[in-house]
């Protein structure tokens, strides 16, 4: 994928988060705020009645593919999906460029989640409505990028801190793990960031994504210590190692224990840290990931997080098919059930 994309507006797919600027990442949030009660079900809408979104997944996906569903269904579209290649014809050999042209032919909008790394904007190629790319290999994932963003805009509000001059570090698998690129080259569009990245030897940060980032005027500390790592920063995005884009021996690689945990966070003197990571978070016994026992902590955002996925996505489609916020309120209602649980 490129750099020079068209932005992301109206009748554009979402493939990379290159696509925005400060201005259309501002007009994106708006929406995403605007949105919330029906976000929430608090209120019922019907602006997206008739339409359909396709939504193919190549690969595993529990928040993305639901929540982009959700989020659709949300605003009074109907949803047709596909996932794993076992399901589809590409199991018969289909190519992306068939596949693509056939189930555009039946929808609005795609979204789509595939292993390999521009393959998404192979589909885009082919398909006749925009495509949104829910991941590409290790490539992009813009649309986790963007709910990310958005959410640490919240989180350091509440801190009465803003993004720009920001220090965050970074962990985990950083050579495979697409949510970083995107977040790093997202976050660019802001201003002064500090950056501290930390990965086990043999996953770390491709230096094109640094080079993006130090090109934008942005500080990049590469560390091989997690205790200094999340020594005085912000904020701590912590990723899953993806031990499926990776050789056994690469597997082995001193990816055992815990990537970070209480008595680390308690050691580097940041348990008031905001924690964020893209999930799923590993809970397997040595999987090099988030421990739960920092789920009590003050700063614990993951599920911040995937509750704005919503709002986000949302956002998204309404950007992309054309629909205006006052469309949005005119077909809006408040909802007639109650869904909490009896006290
Ligand atoms: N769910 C994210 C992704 O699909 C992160 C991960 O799987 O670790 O990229
Ligand atoms: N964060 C994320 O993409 O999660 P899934 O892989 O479950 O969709």
């Amino acid at each position: 994928m490129t750099d020079i994309l068209p932005a992301f507006e109206q009748g554009r797919h979402l493939l990379s988060v290159s696509q925005f600027t400060r201005e259309n990442l501002k007009r994106l949030f708006d929406v995403a705020d605007a949105v919330d009660p029906i976000a929430k079900r608090q209120a019922v809408c019907t602006a997206l009645d008739g339409a359909m979104l396709g939504s193919l997944f190549f690969e595993p996906s529990t928040r993305t593919r639901l929540s982009f569903e959700s989020a659709f269904q949300r605003l009074g579209g109907e949803v047709t999906t596909t996932t794993g290649f076992t399901f589809s014809s590409m199991a018969k050999g289909e190519s992306i460029a068939d596949t693509s042209r056939v189930v555009s032919g039946y929808s609005d909008v795609l979204v789509v989640r595939h292993p390999d790394e521009g393959s998404v904007a192979q589909f885009a190629d082919a398909s006749v409505v925009p495509v949104i790319n829910a991941g590409d290999g290790a490539g992009e994932h813009p649309s986790q990028a963007l709910l990310d963003v958005y959410t640490l805009e919240k989180e350091l509000s509440l801190r009465d801190k803003v993004v720009d001059g920001s220090h965050l570090a970074i962990i985990g698998d950083l050579k495979f793990g697409r949510t970083v690129h995107s977040l790093m080259k997202l976050m660019s569009l802001y201003h002064h960031l500090t950056f501290t990245v930390f990965s086990p030897p043999g996953l770390e940060l491709p230096s094109s994504i640094e080079q993006y980032v130090t090109q934008r005027g942005h500080h990049v500390h590469v560390v091989d210590n997690v205790v200094e790592a999340v020594h005085g920063v912000d904020v701590i995005y912590a990723t899953r190692v993806q031990r499926e884009r990776m050789t056994e021996e690469l597997d082995q690689a001193g990816t055992r224990g815990d990537l970070l945990n209480w008595s680390i966070l308690a050691e580097a003197d940041n348990l008031d840290a905001i924690l964020m990571h893209p999930l799923p978070r590993d809970s397997r016994p040595d999987a090099f990931d988030l421990s739960n026992d920092v789920d009590d902590l003050p700063g614990l955002a993951i599920f911040h997080q995937t509750d704005n996925g919503i709002n986000v996505r949302m956002a998204i489609f309404l950007t992309t098919l054309g629909v205006s916020i006052e469309a949005v309120h005119l077909t809006t209602k408040q909802r007639s059930w109650k869904a909490t649980l009896r006290p």
